[in-house]
């Protein structure tokens, strides 16, 4: 990697664009061996603009080659956020040859004088994503009420064997169901009196899993996210709900009814989760936008501005008698890893020794550490910097702290240090921390507790240490590795 592309804050393992904006992830599907990832481009800027559909693809989640624009403007308006599946059995008419993708998307269109539209239209393509028609009955699904009506995320619903849509309406979601992606029908509207609504609702999702991997307890699961009002110094950020679906209605837990937040950090937004994984994998593969539209047209990044978060799984498990969100990262991700150091059993003095020896950027500590303690990392470290990632034992609590990160000055609000509740305590707390050029991401607990947050450090602080309340304390384990994607590549 250049200097000019460490200056650059670009991550060596987070995706982004080569150059210009990018937002939300759009159209995830897997599909012949191929991730793909669209996502919100303004191809000629880096800020936001008239959204495209940039094009990525990877074969292990780990690597990533950027492909031609694959939506453009067009007399519908701009392309918004939406979805993308296979449809396996030609529901549509667009497939002779075998199956091909569709992809679900909302067209914005600009009207002079008067509130812009907000319809859903389709596109396909046959040639594993790489060229794309959009359909000539565009729009397929309008609104005569919502101002706000988009984000179409498109799911096969196996029991009923059709396909179901959850889409964003202003303040609430709606649910449709089709037959072949051009007919919707309305099934039910859910959101009214219950989740947080600091914004308007965006870029939701809508998927079964299971509980403690039992397939007979299988709930679904909801994601919203809310985007940003002035009132609220986080910002944009994504709620969740579980609950029953039926088809028609979302039916929610009683967990559901106080406000659950996906992620604690500020930087985690408009995430959804990948199509067609295929069954003999079975995971729930996610990535969210690691910006927040509080500040996200002035980061301070050279030639690019915009990176997903590492891919993650997602499952429920039951914490404290609640079915709970959890998310780990995508498991892939390890073969990236090139060891750096191995700790057993050693006291939190020893810890602090050997870290002061490294000078790393992009790399994981997975540590288990002792419970009931304060204690914590330092990362990103340098004269003038330092990112605090910590255990708050008496808050119970894990942190990030990055009032002193580096560059700040782009938005009063981006200080700040941001906490995430441990909600079972165990023998061992596991935390793993991934950090990169500008950003760095914590999973407490298994994934339970999810901080991740952007960081603009200087190039060169690249120091770690460790801190105790008790430097005797014994710290059970600690791993690091370095993260170096071009390894995953060879591998493959
Ligand atoms: C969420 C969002 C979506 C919209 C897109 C526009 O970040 O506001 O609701 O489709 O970004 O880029």
């Amino acid at each position: 990697m250049s200097i000019l592309a460490k200056q650059n804050y670009r991550g060596a393992y987070h995706v982004s664009p080569r150059e210009n904006w990018m937002n939300d992830p759009n159209g995830m599907v897997y599909f012949e061996g191929e991730y793909h990832l669209f996502f919100q481009h303004h191809p000629y800027d880096d800020t936001n603009g008239p959204m495209h559909w940039g094009h990525l693809v990877s074969k292990d989640l780990v690597t990533w080659e950027e492909l031609d624009i694959a939506l453009y403007p067009d007399e519908h308006g701009v392309i918004f956020s939406g979805s993308a599946v296979v449809d396996w059995n030609n529901t549509t008419g667009f497939f002779e040859n075998g199956p091909g993708l569709v992809a679900i998307f909302t067209h914005h269109l600009e009207v002079e004088d008067s509130h812009p539209i907000q319809r859903q239209s389709l596109a396909f393509s046959t040639d594993k994503g790489r060229t794309w028609v959009k359909y000539e009955g565009n729009p397929v699904l309008e609104h005569e009420n919502f101002i706000d009506f988009r984000d179409p995320k498109v799911f096969w619903h196996e029991e009923k064997s059709r396909w179901g849509m959850i889409i964003a309406c202003g303040q609430t979601v709606g649910l449709y169901h089709s037959l072949d992606l051009k007919t919707w029908t309305f099934g039910s509207e859910f959101g009214d009196g219950i989740g947080s609504h600091d914004g308007v609702w965006e870029c939701p999702d809508l998927f079964p899993l299971e509980v403690d991997g039992d397939a007979k307890q299988v709930k679904w699961v909801m994601l919203v996210s809310i985007g940003a009002d002035p009132a609220f110094i986080e910002g944009s950020r994504t709620q969740y709900f579980t609950g029953e679906f039926d088809g028609v209605t979302f039916t929610p837990d009683a967990a559901s009814k106080e406000v659950r937040w996906a992620d604690h950090g500020r930087d985690n937004y408009a995430g959804i989760t990948w199509s067609d994984i295929p069954a003999e994998d079975g995971r729930r593969l996610f990535i969210g936008w690691m910006s927040n539209w509080k500040y996200a047209n002035q980061t301070p990044t050279e030639g690019f501005r915009g990176a997903m978060t590492i891919p993650r799984e997602l499952t429920l498990e039951t914490v404290n008698g609640i079915a709970t969100l959890v998310q780990k990262p995508a498991v892939e991700l390890e073969s990236a890893r090139k060891p750096i150091l191995t700790l057993k059993n050693v006291t939190a003095s020893d810890v602090a020794e050997a870290l002061q020896q490294l000078h790393l950027v992009s790399y994981e500590i997975h540590a288990e550490l002792p419970p009931n303690q304060s204690l914590g990392f330092k990362v990103r470290v340098g004269q003038f910097n330092e990112t605090i990632v910590g255990v708050d034992a008496s808050a119970n609590t894990i942190y990030v702290d990055r009032t002193k990160s580096g560059l700040h000055s782009f938005h009063a609000d981006f200080l700040g240090v941001h906490a995430a509740k441990l909600l079972s305590i165990d023998e061992m707390l596991a935390l793993r921390i991934f950090v990169d050029a500008g950003s760095v991401e914590v999973f407490g607990s298994e994934g339970q507790a999810v901080i991740t947050d952007l960081i603009y450090p200087d190039a060169d602080a690249t120091g770690i240490s460790f801190f105790s309340a008790h430097s005797d304390a014994i710290i059970p384990s600690l791993s690091l590795y370095e993260l170096i994607p071009s390894a995953a590549a060879k591998a493959n």
